[in-house]
């Protein structure tokens, strides 16, 4: 086969536009179960604060959140009297302009706190995973960011 000049570029043009999705942004492993960050991240008992999850990345690992749970945890060095605080039990809204975006306010909670422990707010993604019979089963990936609490 001959390939002409025209065919050539409507191949190439092809390519393009297949790979440019993939190539538009490179998602890093730390990304797979979403991106959760809070503002302001000082906050004192009370105070109303945003949290943003981001699922892009997410998606392109094949990560499609079933339940989206946010809990104020102390991760490393916990004291035994730091169980997790739950903040908001969530779902993706799959009709909103962004279905992998999700945004809510709320309070800090008028919990005990330690002035010497370092805290986070969790996402804890379920998402579903196919089983070696085929079925699906859930599992859960937790990502974190730091917050300060005075
Ligand atoms: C979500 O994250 C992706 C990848 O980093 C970014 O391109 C997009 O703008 C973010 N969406 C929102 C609503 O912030
Ligand atoms: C989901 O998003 C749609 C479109 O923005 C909106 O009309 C609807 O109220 C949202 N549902 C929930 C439960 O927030
Ligand atoms: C933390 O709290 C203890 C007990 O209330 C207090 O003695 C200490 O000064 C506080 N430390 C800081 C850094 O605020
Ligand atoms: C896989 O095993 C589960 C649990 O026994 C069963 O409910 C399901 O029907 C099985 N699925 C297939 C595809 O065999």
């Amino acid at each position: 086969m001959q390939l002409s000049f025209s065919t050539v570029i409507a191949t190439l043009a092809a390519v393009f536009a297949v790979a440019t999705p993939a190539a538009a942004q490179f998602c890093s492993q730390a990304t797979r179960f979403g991106v959760v960050n809070v503002s302001p991240t000082t906050l004192s008992p009370g105070d109303t604060f945003t949290v943003t999850a981001n699922f892009t990345c997410a998606a392109q690992f094949g990560v499609h959140p079933q339940y989206t749970d946010y809990y104020i945890e102390v991760p490393v060095n916990n004291n035994g009297h730091e169980p997790p605080i739950l903040l908001a039990r969530r779902t993706l809204n799959a009709s909103s302009a962004t279905p992998l975006f999700d945004q809510f306010t709320t309070q800090l909670p008028y919990a005990y706190y330690f002035n010497t422990s370092t805290y986070v707010v969790m996402l804890d993604t379920t998402f579903p995973q196919t089983g070696t019979n085929g079925s699906l089963y859930s599992v859960v990936g937790g990502v974190e960011t730091v917050i300060q609490i005075l």
